[in-house]
């Protein structure tokens, strides 16, 4: 694991931006898996800033976010699809026919889920996927306890995630109980992860995706199996790792000095 420390939030988020944009422009075809959630709102923007500047290109990109709410309708405000339209595909100019996510208003939530696979594998796989953390440890919607192996599924939510999630929603309307989520195995075999977490309410996952033992409480964990991750965070996200001193004299200032993963 790559583990890359920036000073604030902005910085790690400005990181993250430029590592998308460089990718696209090198690679205008890559395949990109996509997360939603509040920490990447600021990551899309940025990222069609860069998108106006440099005149990437995007008119061949391939993008497979990481899940949708199990029952939404895809034009439902609060359902990942409106999200990604609104907050990059609209805006950076991405052809609507080149982004998929789970289409979660299928009448058959397995046959949807071995179907988003099977696109997937027809795309070539992922070149870059990008992911934020849950409080509790999830990637995706791989909530604790999630198989290591899984593939794209349904999955029930916990409790502690549908109240995280709830402020997308209407006062009126719960967060749903179901999503289906790309699989942890699914995850580990984009050719590159690229994690991005910040604030302190982060922190504990951070330290135990990190440094805590391999396994299926903490879903994100599984990352330390992958040969080409890299970890994004500030200040707040890294401070209660306890190696932290030592990924900061590997990369300072969150500065990739390295090459190499591992
Ligand atoms: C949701 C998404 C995850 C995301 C997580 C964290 O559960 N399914 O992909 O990483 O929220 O969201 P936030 O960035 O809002 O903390």
């Amino acid at each position: 694991m790559k583990v890359l420390i920036h000073n604030s939030a902005e910085l790690a988020q400005q990181a993250v931006a430029d590592i998308l944009t460089a990718r696209i422009l090198a690679h205008p075809a890559s395949v990109i898996g996509l997360a939603t959630g509040g920490t990447m709102e600021v990551v899309y923007d940025r990222l069609i800033r860069a998108i106006a500047r440099e005149a990437v290109p995007v008119r061949d990109l391939v993008t497979f976010n990481l899940d949708e709410y199990w029952g939404l309708a895809p034009a439902h405000p609060a359902s990942y699809r409106s999200y990604m339209n609104a907050r990059l595909f609209g805006p950076a100019g991405i052809p609507l026919e080149r982004t998929f996510l789970p289409v979660a208003d299928a009448a058959d939530p397995a046959a949807e889920s071995d179907a988003y696979e099977l696109r997937i594998r027809e795309a070539g796989g992922i070149d870059l996927q990008l992911l934020g953390i849950g409080q509790n440890g999830h990637i995706g919607f791989n909530e604790p306890t999630s198989s290591l192996a899984s593939r794209t599924r349904l999955k029930t939510l916990t409790q502690s995630t549908r109240k995280a999630n709830q402020q997308y929603f209407g006062a009126d309307e719960a967060t749903p109980e179901y999503a289906i989520t790309m699989g942890i195995g699914t995850i580990l075999d984009a050719r590159e992860c690229l994690l991005l977490a910040t604030g302190s309410n982060k922190a504990e996952a951070v330290s135990r995706m990190i440094e805590g033992p391999l396994g299926a409480h903490c879903p994100a964990s599984a990352l330390q199996l992958h040969p080409k991750a890299t970890i994004i965070l500030d200040a707040d996200a890294a401070s209660a790792l306890e190696l932290r001193e030592y990924y900061q004299h590997v990369h300072p200032d969150g500065i990739d000095r390295q090459p190499t993963h591992g």
